[in-house]
């Protein structure tokens, strides 16, 4: 059965807005728009005409990097308006809930207050490096849990959940739940994405972002995978006309093969820089943990976090501190070979790094 049943009952049949035919080569006097051409910038589509609804070669791009179908796809405005637009399709106010892990991606939790969702969050531990436990997540869901958002690898702590352990989780709530996959980090990991088991699990959704291991963080442009008619729903909610026509541009040309084939090469420098930084920040005495990580970012556990992040700041060098369940960690995104010099050059000025 279709997890489009889990859809908010109120929106259910609800209907794409109706926007103005768009025709090449005709006079176009049904949308309201400027004849004049806007003189600013150099793209290849007129700026004073509305961009397409949904950017046709753009999806179908997107479609074959990430595996899937194109009427799978709906493309977004980064994963975070992917976040926001499956939340607000699936949950009424007030009545169903959103299950996330924690410590995980703090986007979830905002998206579900702001759409009046009630948040059941199952704690992960740092002495099992933050695994996810499957039967914990089961365990929690009651008869309102409409999505189950596992991060994967989880920001803020790297971990990856097995894809064994995955596919029990979609099996075991059937269409119950849908089981929202983000894989922002996939690329910096070795395991394969999720889209692979679209054709067999009708209650799975996979987000992607091209702001990670693309360096398109400016561009704001991801994308949600899942079923067809779920992508039907939920393009009905996204406002039209949603990409820019300098963000669809700028994103198409990063998909020709030359640019693929960079961004690939700067993952991969990523992946080195990290397990060296990963042996390099052991060897401070007030390093007392550095956890392993499959995306672009450490977590380390300190003696002084405060003291930490303060040296840090002082030596320009900005960190991530979060407080809370993780109040003696930092966060630490990966920067270029240079950049990772200038952070041990600050942790080094607090002194306590062992020789070699
Ligand atoms: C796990 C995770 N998901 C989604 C996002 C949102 O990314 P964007 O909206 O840039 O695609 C982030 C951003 O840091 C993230 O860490």
């Amino acid at each position: 059965m279709s997890i489009t049943r889990l859809v908010r009952p109120d929106i259910r049949g609800m209907q794409a807005y109706d926007a103005a035919e768009q025709v090449d080569d005709t006079v176009r006097l049904n949308a309201n728009e400027s004849p004049r051409q806007c003189p600013i910038g150099n793209f290849r589509r007129p700026l004073n005409r509305y961009p397409e609804v949904r950017p046709q070669k753009l999806q179908k791009a997107l479609a074959g990097r990430f595996g899937c179908a194109v009427d799978e796809l709906l493309v977004t405005r980064g994963s975070s308006e992917a976040i926001d637009l499956v939340i607000r399709t699936f949950c009424q106010a007030g009545k169903d809930s959103v299950l996330v892990t924690s410590p995980s991606f703090s986007m979830y939790r905002h998206y579900a207050r702001v759409q009046g969702a009630r948040l059941i969050e199952v704690r992960t531990s740092p002495e099992k490096d933050f695994a996810i436990d499957v039967d914990a997540l089961l365990d929690a869901c009651d008869d309102t849990t409409r999505l189950i958002f596992v991060c994967s690898p989880n920001n803020p702590t790297g971990t990856s959940l097995e894809s064994a352990e995955l596919e029990r989780l979609l099996r075991e709530r059937g269409d119950a739940s849908a089981i929202v996959v983000d894989e922002a980090y996939i690329e910096f990991g070795d395991k394969s994405s999720a889209t692979r088991l679209l054709d067999r699990y009708d209650n799975l959704l996979v987000l992607r972002t091209l702001s990670k291991a693309l360096g398109f963080a400016g561009a704001r442009c991801g994308a949600v995978a899942g079923p067809a008619d779920v992508v039907r729903v939920l393009s009905a909610v996204q406002a039209p006309y949603a990409l820019a026509t300098p963000v669809v541009e700028c994103v198409e040309d990063v998909l020709e093969a030359d640019q693929l084939a960079l961004a690939e090469r700067a993952v991969e420098a990523t992946v080195r820089e990290r397990e060296r930084l990963r042996t390099a920040l052991a060897d401070y005495d007030f390093v007392t943990k550095v956890w392993p990580s499959d995306a672009n970012f450490l977590l380390i556990r300190v003696v002084d976090a405060p003291r930490v992040m303060r040296q840090c700041a002082a030596h320009n060098v900005l960190l991530r501190h979060f407080g809370g369940d993780l109040d003696d960690c930092i966060r630490i995104s990966i920067g270029s070979r240079d950049e990772n010099e200038q952070l041990l050059r600050a942790l080094g000025s607090l002194g306590g790094a062992s020789d070699g």
